[in-house]
């Protein structure tokens, strides 16, 4: 059993709870927010994953003295995850922290550093990588011979550009928060990429910015990284909607998923028909179909599991992976 603390009391941590609770060894003791109430609300907002004697705080130093805590989850603004989660990590407790880790590789570092200090877990929360249909298409990988192309696309129209046209910036557009699609949406196209391919040799992007008042903010990109003797694609949006795919192009035939941030389908092609329609016809093959689980029980299933072993990182969404993807993200940023 672990004895989890929430940190902020919005929709994502309403999310990630319906997930969580799917995990028997899952126990929400305590929230904190920036106001009492607010924190007294999502305890009793959620009985389903708070014990009855949970604490709400409206003080992270007061919550982390508390030691019935073994670990935080953090889903606040990105650019408050590096300061909840070193504080955290040494205070004692481990650090389940929101993606994208956090602004910049520094960061990233300084959040490391604080675990491997203090002999703690810490994990990003990136569902993509411990979907088990995704683990499934990384498994088929075996299969299709050299692998040549990787392209990715998650491109998803925002229900906060409305506000942003109107003027009013919500933190995941507000650069001074570390908002911004990159970051909000572009990571779950980078994360699986370094996740399946490592440190790519080169990163080339393009990006599309809109103003704010806090500054400009990019709504969305595209990238390409270089490996040696492949290429890779990526393209992310919060300003238009794309129903492409993520592919994983092989000499030997092609995998499929019909979405990066949450793959409940998995396909398998031999090698495709001919578009002039003069070549055999292929039969695709369906790996994976629907998920088992809540796609967020995925995460906490994985951090729980780590804690319990003894193991101080994931190996899927390892600590190498978060840096490396962080740094990958600072060279497409560097386009805007
Ligand atoms: N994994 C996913 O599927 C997924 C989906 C959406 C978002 N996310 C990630 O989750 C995180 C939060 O996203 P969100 O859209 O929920 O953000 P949000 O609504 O702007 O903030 C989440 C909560 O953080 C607290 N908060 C707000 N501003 C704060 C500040 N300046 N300092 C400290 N706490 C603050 C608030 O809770 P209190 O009022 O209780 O303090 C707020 O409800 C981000 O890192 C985002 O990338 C992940």
């Amino acid at each position: 059993m672990v004895r989890f603390a929430i940190v902020g009391t919005g929709r994502i941590s309403d999310w990630v709870l319906k997930g969580a609770v799917q995990d028997p060894r899952f126990r929400a003791v305590a929230v904190c927010s920036r106001s009492i109430d607010s924190a007294k609300a999502f305890i009793e907002k959620h009985p389903e994953a708070f014990t009855a004697d949970a604490k709400a705080f409206d003080s992270l130093y007061e919550m982390l003295t508390c030691p019935e805590i073994d670990a935080v989850y953090v889903g606040t603004p990105n650019s408050t995850h590096r300061d909840i989660t070193v504080k955290s990590l040494c205070s004692g407790k481990h650090v389940l922290c929101e993606k994208p880790f956090a602004c910049s590789t520094a960061e990233v570092q300084d959040m490391i550093d604080a675990a491997r200090a203090n002999g703690k877990v810490l994990m990003e929360a990136m569902i993509s990588t411990l979907n088990p249909n995704f683990r499934l298409a990384r498994e088929k990988m075996a299969e299709i011979g050299t692998v040549r192309h990787y392209s990715s696309t998650f491109c998803q129209y925002s229900s906060k550009y409305e506000a942003l046209k109107q003027g009013i910036v919500s933190n995941s557009f507000n650069p001074a928060m570390g908002g911004g699609a990159l970051g909000d949406i572009g990571v779950y196209t980078t994360f699986p990429a370094v996740a399946l391919f490592g440190a790519p040799l080169d990163v080339k992007a393009h990006l599309v910015t809109l103003p704010t008042e806090f500054g400009p903010t990019d709504v969305q990109g595209t990238a390409e990284l270089l490996y040696p003797g492949m290429t890779v694609n990526l393209a992310y949006s919060k300003v238009v909607d794309s129903k492409l795919p993520t592919e994983i192009c092989g000499e030997g035939g092609n995998i499929s998923m019909d979405a990066v941030h949450i793959c409940r389908k998995v396909e398998y092609e031999p090698h495709r028909t001919p578009t002039s329609g003069r070549g055999p016809a292929t039969s695709t093959e369906t790996i994976a179909e629907g998920l088992g689980h809540d796609e967020y029980f995925y995460e906490f299933e994985e951090f729980i599991s780590v804690i319990e072993s003894g193991r101080l990182e994931s190996d899927i969404n390892s600590l190498q992976v978060s840096l490396t993807n962080m740094e990958v993200m600072e060279k497409i940023r560097k386009f805007a």
